[in-house]
């Protein structure tokens, strides 16, 4: 049997991270995709075939990579604005990179996917409920949920599956950013993790656990996935 080959969008920092270090413990072929040349080339060492990108635009991507078994689309943007300080671009930039992406991956990856083969995204519980400040964010979570269902129906008899991911609040760089003006991070974060009926924010490899249940798991598709301490109870 071939060893499965998974690209990761975003798979080189942060959940994406902890995806793609999960995905070569468990021997499969990693390739990684994202903007910033360090944090590649510290996956690289990894052992992680790599190649910048930016996701707001994906023609041409799938085929750099193929075939590919897998493919998990984890690159994702935190948009924090409330109304007010809307803006048309931010709102495409976001939903380009989390919804459309989703599309067209999904779509390009189809063609040339072998049975079996799933495709994972990284949505959020705010793809369900927003939250104040996250209308560009949660809009484009939705339509990334959304869009998975769609593609699990109609792949489904191709033998190929569609499933998400729906993480609640993980400490990474994006949850780090500061929310106001000088905000205290940490005392941030804590009033984060009390949202939390499990009292603590999320690890990056409890995600990975999940994504990687998905890839392997032959009779699930159109799942969505919540892994969130509880968050959305
Ligand atoms: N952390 C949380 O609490 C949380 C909760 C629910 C869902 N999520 C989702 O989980 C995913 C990973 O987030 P994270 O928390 O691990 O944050 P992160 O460390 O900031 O990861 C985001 C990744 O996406 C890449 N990326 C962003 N814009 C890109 C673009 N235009 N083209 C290519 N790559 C791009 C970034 O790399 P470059 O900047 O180098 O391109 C980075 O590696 C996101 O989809 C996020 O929405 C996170």
């Amino acid at each position: 049997m071939s060893i499965p080959h998974v690209l990761v969008t975003g798979g080189a920092t942060g959940i994406g991270l902890a995806i793609t270090q999960h995905l070569l413990s468990k021997g499969m072929r990693v390739s990684v995709c994202s903007r910033r040349p360090e944090p590649l080339a510290a996956v690289a060492e990894l052992g992680a075939q790599v190649l910048r990108w930016d996701l707001t635009q994906t023609d041409g991507l799938v085929k750099e990579f193929a075939p590919l078994t897998h493919l998990v689309h984890c690159a994702g943007n935190d948009n924090n604005a409330p109304i007010g300080s809307w803006h048309r671009s931010a709102f495409q930039d976001t939903l380009a990179l989390h919804a459309v992406a989703t599309a067209m991956l999904m779509q390009d990856w189809a063609t040339q996917a072998p049975l079996g083969g799933c495709f994972v995204g990284v949505a959020s519980t705010l793809g369900r409920r927003s939250a104040p400040g996250k209308a560009a964010y949660a809009a484009a979570k939705a339509a990334m949920l959304s869009i998975c269902q769609s593609g699990a129906m109609e792949l489904a008899p191709q033998g190929l599956r569609v499933n998400a991911v729906l993480p609640g609040v993980v400490e990474t760089e994006m949850t780090r950013k500061p929310r106001s003006p000088g905000a205290d991070i940490d005392a941030q974060l804590a009033a984060l993790a009390a949202l939390h009926p499990l009292g603590r924010l999320g690890s990056t490899s409890e995600v990975a656990v999940a994504v990687a249940y998905l890839l392997e798991a032959q009779w699930t598709t159109g799942a969505e996935l919540v892994v969130d301490g509880g968050l959305s109870l």
